[in-house]
Order: structure tokens, then C-alpha cells, then sequence
């Protein structure tokens, strides 16, 4: 299936320059968006994974039904101030500014195998600091997985030792 016809790239959004590359079409068919997870999903099943995790909030989109497809449990990183309980957190930089990313505490156990699930990998700092705060708990990375990779930012070489899958490149 070519995932790129259920894109849509809006120019200069969120600002001049940049090429947005909304998921939002893809997420509308229903048949096309079932695939998406469902390959994702296949990526994951040989990797004995115990946990999905995934950034707030287009994270979830991809995070939340690959975990459901695998009955495995789903673990949020988000924002600063929008988790209720005791968190770690790590400062990370994005394509377009600069955030503080969190995940409780107690949502993942030391050695427990964790897939990191994203809509799109740009300059790899999310998912860079999604990773710190993993392995900050104890989790073993064992796979990243993304809907869209935009190549010319070069995040992959941010990720080097870790097996990276995606639906789609730009
Ligand atoms: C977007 C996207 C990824 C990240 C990729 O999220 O969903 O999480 O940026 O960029 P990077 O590889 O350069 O870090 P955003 O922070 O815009 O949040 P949202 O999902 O809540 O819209």
C-alpha cells in the first residue's frame, strides 16, 4: 500500500517553511488506517515486546491501537504539568521549538522490552527524549516505530542502535 495518497502535506504549517505532513486523511479511512497499525503491529510481534509507549498526543494515535491489536498495555509521555502523579523528565528539542517531555514514575519496570510508537520521526528529538525517559525507569528499548520518516532531517542518526520501522519516507 503506498500510505503516502492518504497524506496530506499542507505548505508552510505550523509556519513559513515548513511542509506539514497531516496523518489526519490517513486516520479518516478507516481500511488504510487498520493496515497502518496492523503493520506496525507485525513489526512489533517478533520482538517479545512487554509495553508500548508514545509521545502526546499524535503519539497515542499510533501507540494506542497497535498496543490494543497486541493486548499490551499503552504507557503516555507527555507535557509537563499534564500527568497527575509522580514523574521523571527530560528537556528535548523539536523541529519547530522546545519542550519538556514526562512519564509517571511507575509506568514502566526495570527490564520490561518497550516499542516507542510515533506518527512521524523529524529531527528525532521527541522520540530521543522519550527513550531517556524509558530507559531512566529501567525499560529496554527494542524497537522504534513511526507512520512517516522525513529523511532530509536526519533523526535516524540520532538513533543509531535502535531498529527503526516506517510506513513511509519523505
Ligand atoms: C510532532 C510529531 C512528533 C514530533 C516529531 O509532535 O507528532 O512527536 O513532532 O518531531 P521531532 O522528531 O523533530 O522531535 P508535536 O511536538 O508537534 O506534538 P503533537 O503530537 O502533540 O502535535
Amino acid at each position: 500500500m503506498d500510505y503516502k495518497n492518504y497524506i496530506t502535506v499542507v505548505e508552510n504549517y505550523p509556519k513559513e517553511g515548513i511542509r506539514f505532513k497531516d496523518i489526519t486523511t490517513l486516520m479518516q479511512d478507516g481500511e488504510v488506517y487498520k493496515k497502518a497499525i496492523n503493520d506496525i503491529a507485525d513489526f512489533a510481534k517478533d520482538k517479545d515486546v512487554d509495553i508500548i509507549v508514545g509521545p502526546e498526543a499524535r503519539g497515542f494515535i499510533v501507540g494506542c491501537p497497535v498496543a490494543y491489536s497486541l493486548g499490551l498495555g499503552f504507557v503516555p509521555v507527555r507535557k509537563e504539568g499534564k500527568l497527575p502523579r509522580e514523574v521523571v523528565k527530560v528537556d528535548y528539542g523539536l523541529e519547530y521549538g522546545k519542550d519538556v517531555l514526562t512519564i509517571h514514575k511507575d509506568a514502566i519496570k526495570p527490564g520490561q522490552k518497550v516499542l516507542i510508537t510515533d506518527d512521524l520521526l523529524a529531527t528525532g528529538g521527541t522520540i530521543n527524549a522519550t527513550i531517556e525517559l524509558v530507559e531512566k525507569l529501567g525499560g529496554e528499548v527494542v524497537g522504534l516505530a513511526f507512520m512517516i520518516e522525513l529523511t532530509y532531517l536526519d533523526g535516524r542518526e540520532k538513533l543509531n542502535d535502535h531498529e527503526i520501522f516506517t510506513l513511509m519516507q519523505y
